[in-house]
């Protein structure tokens, strides 16, 4: 069996940085599947269907045309052709994930696309629902948890690093909106499997978070320590 590593959790808990050098570490393939969502939603915008068109929107899904590329500039979202990296990361394009994430069918139309990635000699999924739906097989499944507040202060960092200055409050307010949207929704829902570790980042290092991961994966056998 292809192992695979489940990471979720919700925005600013660390996720992306740990699957990412999860994935480098142990030479996996990555999926990040919010990126999936992300460009739904911008495709739907691209071509005038409304978030909520939940027909269109699944078509939209069903023939989505998308590839990640790897450079020196780090991962590329390409759509269509066009390098869309910018717009798909950006505050609406995570408005639109999340509006696209919560229509049942487009959901549906993305499952098979994720599973594809399950290829030697392993995956790790990075998503809210890896664990529990996309492979609830899967032998070990990482759910992260950070504080909300600890979350906003690193979109904060991190929205600084780009040089765009805004202000902890708002951020704040976002976050929790979209943790709401997501934990509550009827259609896979942001929650832990209940095979899931979870493990709480708001006061450990990126290294420590790291550390820990890689060794509960070493101790249920599915990797081998790499130097
Ligand atoms: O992880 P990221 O912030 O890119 O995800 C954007 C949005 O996509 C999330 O807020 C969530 O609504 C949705 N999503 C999801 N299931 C996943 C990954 C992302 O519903 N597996």
């Amino acid at each position: 069996m292809v192992p695979v590593i489940c990471v979720d959790g919700p925005s600013g808990s660390g996720k992306g940085t740990l699957a990412q050098r999860l994935a480098s570490h142990l030479g996996f393939h990555l999926l990040d599947s919010g990126a999936l969502y992300r460009i739904v939603g911008f495709a739907a915008l691209d071509q005038g269907v409304a978030w909520d068109d939940e027909a269109s929107v699944t078509q939209i899904a069903r023939d989505l045309d998308v590839s990640f590329v790897t450079t020196d500039l780090g991962v590329r979202v390409i759509y269509c052709g066009r390098d869309v990296t910018e717009s798909v990361r950006s505050v609406r394009g995570g408005e639109g994930a999340s509006a696209v994430a919560a229509i049942p069918t487009v959901r549906e139309a993305l499952l098979a696309r994720q599973r594809e990635l399950a290829v030697a000699p392993g995956l790790i999924a990075d998503g809210r629902d890896m664990g529990t739906v996309v492979f609830p097989d899967a032998p070990v499944k990482i759910f992260l948890e950070a504080s909300a507040m600890a979350r906003a202060q690193r979109r904060q960092s991190q929205l600084q690093l780009q040089g765009e200055d805004v202000r902890l409050p708002r951020l704040l307010e976002a976050i929790e909106a979209r943790d709401t949207k997501d934990r509550t929704r009827s259609v896979s829902p942001l929650v832990p499997a209940e095979d899931a570790v979870i493990v709480d980042s708001t006061d450990l290092t990126a290294d420590a978070v790291f550390e820990r991961v890689l060794s509960h994966a070493v101790a249920k056998g599915i990797v081998h320590l790499v130097d």
